[in-house]
């Protein structure tokens, strides 16, 4: 019989279960703020509430079809300027936005026929066409998160997740009521989704059609710790005390 540690979480001292206790809630309420952070930036991406992987791909991907301004003079603003002037700005936008052609050539037609709506003066809650700026961000192809913010976010990622589940992993280690298959896959699931998970975002931005891994890893992620979480807290606090030696036979050779 193999050398074994007669440790479980049933039987801890209240206050080691209280320490544990401690950091598993706090971990968890930390979890939930991500995902409402998640919620409000990426979920947002397509403009509509919820996540979707639509969100996912305009996040990483980026929205290639085109500029926004592009679009606007395709769609609701394409009735605002003559059919020369509209080309005009179209044209200028495919050629790279430059901005000296713009002051000599573009800016005219801006404030001939779109300031009088895109202005403060107007009251109307759109960009305002006043300030250069506004109008060249709205004339760049949207090409998703940049490398840089990525290698950034990724990083962080990495570390700091890897930490919680080591905590929430050794907590779970203790378990006594999980067969062994079952509690080593789910102590290392959360390790490996997080790497789909990054890696997904890397390859999003390449490919729009990795998105769905991002939702696989997350996913995934988030179901190991849900996992962990539960069945730790039962057994600190609902399971009846096991005395240390106690091996289950069946569960736990
Ligand atoms: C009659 C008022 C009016 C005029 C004139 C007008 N717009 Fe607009 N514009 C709007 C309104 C209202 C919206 C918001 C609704 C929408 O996006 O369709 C908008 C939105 C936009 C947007 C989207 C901005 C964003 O970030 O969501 C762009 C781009 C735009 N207009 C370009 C133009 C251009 C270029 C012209 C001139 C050729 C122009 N508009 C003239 C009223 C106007």
């Amino acid at each position: 019989m193999p050398l074994q540690h007669h440790l479980n979480l049933s039987s801890q001292g209240t206050s080691i279960k209280m320490l544990f206790t401690g950091y598993l809630t706090v971990v968890a309420i930390g979890y939930m703020m991500a995902l409402v952070q998640i919620l409000f930036t990426h979920g947002m991406a397509d403009g509509k509430f919820g996540l979707s992987i639509d969100d996912i791909v305009y996040s990483y991907y980026g929205k290639r079809s085109g500029s926004i301004l592009e679009s606007k003079l395709n769609g609701s603003m394409k009735v605002m300027a003559p059919e020369a002037e509209r080309l005009k700005i179209i044209q200028w936008v495919k050629k790279g936005a430059d901005k000296d052609v713009y002051q000599t050539e573009i800016k005219p037609i801006i404030n001939k026929r779109c300031v009088m709506c895109h202005s403060p003066a107007s009251g109307m809650p759109v960009p305002d066409w006043t300030k250069d700026e506004e109008v060249f961000k709205r004339a760049e192809v949207d090409t998703g998160a940049s490398f840089s913010s990525l290698t950034r976010v990724s990083h962080i990622h990495l570390f700091g997740i890897a930490f919680i589940f080591m905590f929430v992993g050794l907590i779970f280690s203790l378990a006594s009521g999980v067969p062994k298959v079952l509690k080593a896959t789910v102590i290392v699931m959360p390790y490996l989704f997080l790497i789909i998970d990054i890696l997904s975002w890397w390859l999003t931005k390449l490919n729009p059609m990795f998105a769905w891994l991002t939702i696989l890893g997350g996913g995934a992620m988030a179901l190991s710790f849900a996992f962990m979480w539960v069945v730790s807290m039962y057994e600190m606090w609902i399971m009846p005390r096991r005395h240390p030696d106690y091996r289950d036979a069946l569960l736990d050779e």
